[in-house]
């Protein structure tokens, strides 16, 4: 084992954890109100209505994938009654439906961001590195899935023999680089390409996706109410007092005790 396996199988994939770790904490203490996807639907919404969710969705199924794919042992697989080959299309099929949808939505995203002049300008220098980073793990990733599991064979190439051992011996700390040196050029791409983006995360807008509004599902809703006493006549006997605006009076009585209005 060389000592360049040795970076690129142990100690690469280590930097970017702990810059992942450390760049999230750092950013959460430092830059909470930059935490955000600098959303920019303001701009443009029709292309970002179709690209946003092909990507989004399809993101989802691909990290089920890489969930499924590298945490869960074969031979867990195996003894739930799923055959080797079952397994191989299940993961295969689906993957490869799933990488088109992240590419076209991902391909959208980019188009939109280049002709469409605000979106362009409001896209950071950090943006478009990401952008670079997160093109190259997918495309990496999708070319992986369809040379070699696609049109490699009825079995393809079986990444939980070698890829996924390799990944959680590295994270119990028993590093056993001489498993990636072995793999396909295209995995290996991959796999560093993977990691160079979970390094840069924390310091990019991808910091959105532990966000998730998923509490907006189950949240109260928010009434709004008029203003307007025209629109309901105000009821005197409730508890609370009424809204005053400061262009507009609800009765002449109020535009009167209005402090601001001037009168
Ligand atoms: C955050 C970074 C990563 C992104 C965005 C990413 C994205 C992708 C994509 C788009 C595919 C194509 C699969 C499909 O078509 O559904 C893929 C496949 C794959 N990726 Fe990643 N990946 C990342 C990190 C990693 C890492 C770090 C590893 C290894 C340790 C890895 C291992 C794999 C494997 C084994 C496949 C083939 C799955 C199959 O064909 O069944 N990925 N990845």
């Amino acid at each position: 084992m060389n000592y360049f396996d040795t970076f690129l199988w142990v100690a690469f994939p280590w930097l970017a954890i702990a810059a992942f770790f450390i760049g999230i904490f750092w950013r959460w203490r430092s830059d909470q109100f930059g935490w955000t996807s600098h959303s920019t639907q303001i701009y443009e919404s029709t292309l970002l209505r179709i690209s946003s969710p092909m990507f989004h969705w399809g993101m989802v199924f691909v990290i089920i994938g890489h969930l499924m794919g590298l945490a869960i042992p074969k031979s867990w697989t195996r003894a739930v009654g799923i055959s080797d080959v079952a397994y191989h299309w299940i993961a295969t099929i689906p993957g490869t439906i799933a990488g088109v949808a992240v590419i076209i939505g991902l391909v959208g995203l980019i188009y939109r961001r280049v002709v469409n002049k605000s979106v362009f300008l409001a896209t950071s220098t950090s943006d478009k590195i990401m952008y670079v980073m997160l093109g190259l793990a997918i495309l990496t990733g999708f070319f992986a899935t369809v040379s070699l599991q696609l049109f490699g064979g009825a079995h393809g190439y079986d990444y939980r023999e070698t890829i996924s051992p390799w990944l959680r011996q590295l994270l119990i700390f028993n590093a056993q680089p001489e498993i990636m040196a072995a793999a396909p050029w295209q995995f290996q791409a991959h796999t560093i390409a993977g990691f160079a983006l979970i390094a840069v995360w924390p310091f990019t807008r991808l910091v959105h996706a532990f966000s998730a509004p998923v509490g907006y599902t189950t949240r109260p809703y928010v009434v709004y109410r008029s203003r307007d006493i025209r629109t309901q006549p105000m009821r005197r006997h409730v508890a609370w007092e009424p809204v005053r605006s400061s262009n507009r009076s609800s009765s002449p009585a109020e535009k009167d005790e209005a402090p601001w209005s001037g009168a």
